[in-house]
C-alpha cells in the first residue's frame, strides 16, 4: 500500500508552479509596504527594482528591455500583438490565418473572430509525421496572402515542442511579410526561449507556470516593427500621453502595450522568479525537468492500462497520458488524494489535435527541479496501484 502521508508531489508545474520563498517573501514585503506607507508610496519606493523586472524578461528571452511588455497573463500579451496588427493592418477577405494544428483555444478564438468580421480564412497547418507543426507543410501553403501565423511553442496537452525558430526561418527565407505570433507560454522557465532567433513579431508567456512566477503575471517581447509600425488598441495613459485637445503620443517603449494598473508585489514576484531561473540557467533546469518527464513517460508506458500520448522528436516536460474506467478526471482526483498534484486536459483546449488522435480527456503530469526520481517512482507506484485496483473491482 503506497502511503497517502507522504509529501506533496506537484506534478502539475504545466498549470501553476510552486514559487519560491524568494519570490514569495518579496510579495510579501511589497504587500506589507503598500498596508504600511500606502500602495503609490510602495511604487515609488521599488522604482528602481520594477524598472528592473523587463530587464530580467529581456534576459530571459534575449531582446531588449525596450522590447518588453509586463501584463497579466499571456494571453493578455497574446491579444495585445493581436489587437494591435488588427487594429492597423487588418486582414483583406481574401487573405489567410495559418494556425498549428494544436494552438491554444485562447488563440484560435479570436482570430476566428477576426476572419468572421473581415472575411479571411483561419487555416490549419498540418503536423508532420511526430506530431509537431510540419515545416514543409507550412512552406506549400504560405503566398502573399498569409496574414498572420501563429504557433504555440510548447502546446499544453502533448509534449511536443514546436520548431518555432524554422518557422521564422521559413517565414523569411519565402519573403513573406505575414505577422509571427508565438505563444511561448508553456515553454518559458523549461526551455531556451530567444525571441531573437525566432525572430517572431511577439513572443508571450506567463510567470506562473515553468517559470514559478506568482499568478496573474505574464510578458510579451515584440518586433521592432510589432513596435513601430502598429499602434496598440486601446491606449491608457500609462501606454500614452494625451497632448493636445485632438492628439496623443504613444511610449516608444514595449510600455505602450501594457495598464496603467497592475499588481507591482505580482511584477516584483515575477522578477525575483526570472533572475532565479537566470542564476539557475536555463540549460541546468530544462536538463533537470527532461530527465523527470522521461523516467515519467518509461514508467508509465509499463503501467498495464495506460497508454502515454505525448508526440514530438523534441519533447517538453509536458506528460500526458490516458488511463482506464473511470477515466482521467478521477484519477487526478485519486492522485491528489494520494498528495500528487496533477491536471485533467480536455479537448476544449485544442479540439484539433484531440480529435484527430480520438481523445477526449487525459491526465497531465508535468515535473520541475524541484522533484527527483524519488517522487517520480512514488507518482508511478501510486498510478499502478490505482489502475490495479480498478482492474479488479
Ligand atoms: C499553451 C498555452 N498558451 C496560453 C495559455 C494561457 O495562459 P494565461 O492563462 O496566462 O493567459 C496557456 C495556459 O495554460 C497555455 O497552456
Amino acid at each position: 500500500m503506497v502511503s497517502a502521508s507522504a509529501p506533496l508531489v506537484h506534478l502539475n508545474n504545466a498549470g501553476s508552479a510552486l514559487p519560491s520563498a524568494q519570490t514569495l517573501r518579496v510579495q510579501i514585503e511589497h504587500l506589507q509596504a503598500e498596508a504600511t506607507i500606502g500602495g503609490y508610496e510602495a511604487h515609488a519606493a521599488q522604482a528602481d527594482a520594477i524598472g528592473g523586472v523587463s530587464a530580467s524578461v529581456a534576459q530571459l528571452l534575449n531582446t531588449t528591455p525596450e522590447q518588453v511588455a509586463l501584463v497579466e497573463s499571456a494571453t493578455v500579451g497574446w491579444d495585445r500583438a493581436l489587437q494591435a496588427v488588427f487594429y492597423s493592418d487588418p486582414p483583406a477577405a481574401h487573405q489567410r490565418i495559418l494556425v498549428a494544428s494544436t494552438e491554444y483555444a485562447s488563440n484560435v478564438l479570436p482570430l476566428m473572430q477576426v476572419a468572421n468580421r473581415t472575411g479571411a480564412s483561419v487555416e490549419f497547418i498540418p503536423d508532420g509525421p511526430d506530431g509537431s507543426t510540419s515545416l514543409e507543410a507550412l512552406k506549400d501553403m504560405l503566398d502573399e496572402n498569409v496574414w498572420l501565423v501563429s504557433i504555440t511553442h510548447a502546446p499544453s496537452h502533448n509534449g511536443v515542442v514546436n520548431d518555432v525558430v524554422g518557422v521564422g526561418d521559413a517565414l523569411r527565407f519565402s519573403g513573406s511579410s505575414a505577422w509571427y505570433l508565438v505563444d511561448a507560454c508553456q515553454s518559458v522557465g523549461q526551455l531556451p526561449v530567444d525571441f531573437a532567433r525566432i525572430g517572431a513579431d511577439a513572443v508571450s508567456a506567463t510567470g506562473r507556470k515553468f517559470l514559478r512566477g506568482p499568478r496573474g503575471t505574464g510578458f510579451v517581447a515584440v518586433s521592432h516593427r510589432l513596435l513601430h509600425d502598429v499602434e496598440p488598441f486601446p491606449l491608457d495613459l500609462h501606454a500614452a500621453t494625451w497632448t493636445g485637445r485632438d492628439t496623443y503620443e504613444i511610449q516608444p517603449t514595449a510600455r505602450r502595450f501594457e495598464s496603467w494598473e497592475t499588481s507591482y508585489a505580482a511584477v516584483l514576484g515575477l522578477g525575483a522568479a526570472v533572475d532565479q531561473a537566470l542564476d539557475l540557467g536555463i540549460d541546468v533546469i530544462a536538463a533537470s525537468i527532461s530527465a523527470l518527464a522521461e523516467q515519467l513517460r518509461v514508467g508509465l508506458a509499463i503501467i498495464p492500462g495506460i497508454t502515454v500520448q505525448d508526440r514530438g522528436t523534441h519533447q517538453s516536460g509536458i506528460v500526458t497520458i490516458t488511463v482506464p474506467d473511470p477515466g482521467a478526471a478521477a484519477m487526478v482526483v485519486a492522485l491528489r488524494e494520494h498528495g500528487i498534484n496533477t491536471s485533467l486536459s480536455t479537448a476544449d483546449y485544442a479540439p484539433i489535435d484531440f480529435s484527430a488522435r480520438s481523445i477526449t480527456e487525459q491526465v497531465r503530469l508535468s515535473p520541475h527541479t524541484y522533484l527527483d526520481a524519488a517522487d517520480i517512482d512514488r507518482t508511478l507506484a501510486v498510478i499502478a496501484e490505482l489502475v490495479g485496483s480498478r482492474s479488479k473491482s
